[in-house]
């Protein structure tokens, strides 16, 4: 049995996708029982923020995947371990890399690696660089019109899809890739720009793009989370302390075939966007 944390959200739903889709037995946790999920997913309700909550989530798991930042992650794996899991496989980022205490971003990646280091448990570490599906962002200014006003135009990204990060886990969970660490990245770096461009063309849409000056996403950043975080982004993306430019072959080396393009994400998820 593995057990999926964040099954909800953009990658763990694909994490769940991919293990049912290859037959294996997969639990889901959720912090409210009537959310949907994926096909083939046993929900059980848990809180990542309060390990006392985990003890059904844990039994008779094997492995799980599992997502950074939480409150008492030493804790959360000391019970993993005493119910037998035998392996995570942790959702961290790049900036892990980067060890930046001073960080906010940068920080919870580094400590949650740690506490997996240090839990005794086998583990991989996946570091993917920004998401394919951060286009979703760009959703209500798509329902409103033709134009796409985005941050940091300038950033040129080898965007992942999560379906990739989704592929590279389910196999880090049957085994095989103990103490890996894999950089997670699309087939190409694109800038923001480009990405709406082909977004137009999947969409049938001519889209119009305006980068947002500094100020101006300083401001949307600070309108949207907290201080720590505003500075975190700001220090990777305007200092530039992070590359998420350079290209890996870690999904291809590790899954078999090529990473999946900016294209195919935006044809698999038109629908969301229409
Ligand atoms: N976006 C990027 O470009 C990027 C790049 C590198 C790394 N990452 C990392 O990837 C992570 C996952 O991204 P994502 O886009 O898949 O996330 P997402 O779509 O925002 O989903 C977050 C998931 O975590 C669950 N969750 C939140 N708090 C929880 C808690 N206390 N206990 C249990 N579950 C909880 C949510 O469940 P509910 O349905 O209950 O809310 C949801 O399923 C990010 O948090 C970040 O650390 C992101």
């Amino acid at each position: 049995m593995f057990l999926v944390t964040g099954a909800t959200g953009n990658v763990g739903a694909e994490v769940v996708s991919a293990l049912a889709g290859a037959g294996e037995p997969v639990r889901a946790l959720v912090r409210r029982p009537d959310v949907a999920l994926p096909p083939g997913a046993e929900a059980v309700v848990g809180d990542l923020n309060d390990p006392g909550s985990l003890g059904d989530a844990l039994k008779g798991v094997e492995g799980i995947f599992l997502l950074s930042g939480y409150d008492d992650m030493p804790g959360m794996l000391a019970r993993a371990r005493e119910a037998d899991v035998r392996r995570i496989v942790l959702l961290s980022g790049g900036s892990a890399a980067l060890a930046d205490m001073d960080n906010a971003v940068s920080a919870y990646m580094t400590l949650a690696e740690r506490a997996v280091r240090e839990s005794g448990l086998d583990w991989t570490f996946l570091r993917p660089r920004a998401f394919m599906s951060n286009a979703l962002r760009w959703l209500p200014q798509l329902r409103e019109g033709d134009t796409v006003r985005a941050q940091f135009p300038e950033v040129v990204v080898a965007c992942v899809d999560p379906a990739d990060i989704a592929a590279v886990a389910a196999r880090a969970l049957a085994g095989g890739h103990e103490g890996r660490v894999y950089d997670l990245t699309g087939p190409v770096a694109l800038r923001p720009a480009e990405q709406v461009a082909v977004l137009g063309e999947v969409l049938g849409r001519e889209l119009e793009f305006v980068g947002l000056s500094d100020a101006e996403t300083r401001a949307e950043l600070e309108a949207s989370m907290p201080r720590e975080y505003v500075e975190a982004f700001w220090d990777f993306y305007v200092v530039g302390t992070l590359d998420e430019a350079t290209v890996h072959q870690d999904v291809p080396e590790v899954t078999g075939r090529p990473a999946r393009t900016f294209r195919e994400w935006a044809s698999a998820h038109a629908d969301a966007f229409r």
